[in-house]
């Protein structure tokens, strides 16, 4: 914890509140890592918006998939040339996996004080032990509008309820599946003749505009946490230069 933060922190909230509400400055820079399964169309959007300024004060350090054959990972080191790492075979879930991640991690600077972590579709849940040790540092994007429709093939779930109205939502990660503290939401609608796919596909595109939106704001500075609640203050560090 800087000393800034500290100051912040006392002046704000009395110690018995300090468990449940905090607000967060980070640092000047932060480590972004973007964990990626797949065709990393999301990190892809985020690494496009670091490389033309719409998000700053964060570098793009290390891209890391549990799948070796990930397209994501030819696109990051190949488009963006960010260093990648496909993190394979070290049990199928759990610490003993998270343990070899957390040790990357580190190694490219993303830590609790100055690490901020995007999850673009990874397909492994991460242990308790690693989202405790980074705390409200922790993004996930979901192509539906929590708390409806959290865990897999979240568009075919939207379909087969008949809701009118869909979308994405872009959260901390907590310990349950998709339940932590929401950051962004948007809304996209929901047609008679959709399939899985053109939902699919039309969530996509706003999760492409959301995603970077969200990593911006939190790069800021200035969100507060207060339960559930994120509030983004409009008083940024960019804003009080
Ligand atoms: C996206 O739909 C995202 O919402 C979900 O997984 C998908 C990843 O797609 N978590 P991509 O790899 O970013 O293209």
């Amino acid at each position: 914890m800087t000393p800034h933060f500290k100051i912040y922190f006392k002046i704000l909230f009395p110690s018995h509140l300090a468990l449940r509400i905090s607000t967060i400055k980070y640092t000047p820079l932060l480590n972004l890592a973007i964990l990626i399964s797949g065709r990393g169309s999301n990190m892809e959007a985020i690494l496009s918006a670091i490389k033309q300024g719409t998000i700053k004060n964060i570098i793009p350090s290390i891209v890391i998939s549990d799948k070796p054959a990930a397209a994501g990972l030819k696109i990051a080191s190949e488009k963006f040339c960010v260093p990648t790492n496909s993190l394979t075979n070290y049990g199928s879930r759990g610490w003993e996996y998270d343990q070899k991640l957390v040790q990357i991690l580190e190694e490219y600077g993303v830590n609790k004080s100055a690490g901020v972590i995007c999850l673009a579709g990874f397909m492994r849940v991460l242990s308790r032990e690693v989202v405790r040790k980074y705390k409200m540092r922790i993004m996930n994007i979901h192509p539906a509008l929590l708390p409806s429709f959290p865990g897999l093939r979240a568009q075919k779930q939207a379909l087969d309820y008949g809701v009118k109205v869909s979308g994405c939502t872009v959260h901390f990660v907590d310990e349950g599946i998709d339940t932590g503290p929401i950051l962004l939401q948007r809304t996209v609608p929901v047609f008679e003749s959709d399939t899985e796919e053109l939902l699919a596909e039309r969530i996509l595109q706003v999760e492409h505009e959301l995603y970077p939106e969200a990593l911006g704001l939190f790069s800021k500075g200035n969100i507060r946490i207060e339960g559930r609640k994120v509030s983004i203050l409009h008083c940024g560090r960019e804003d009080t230069k």
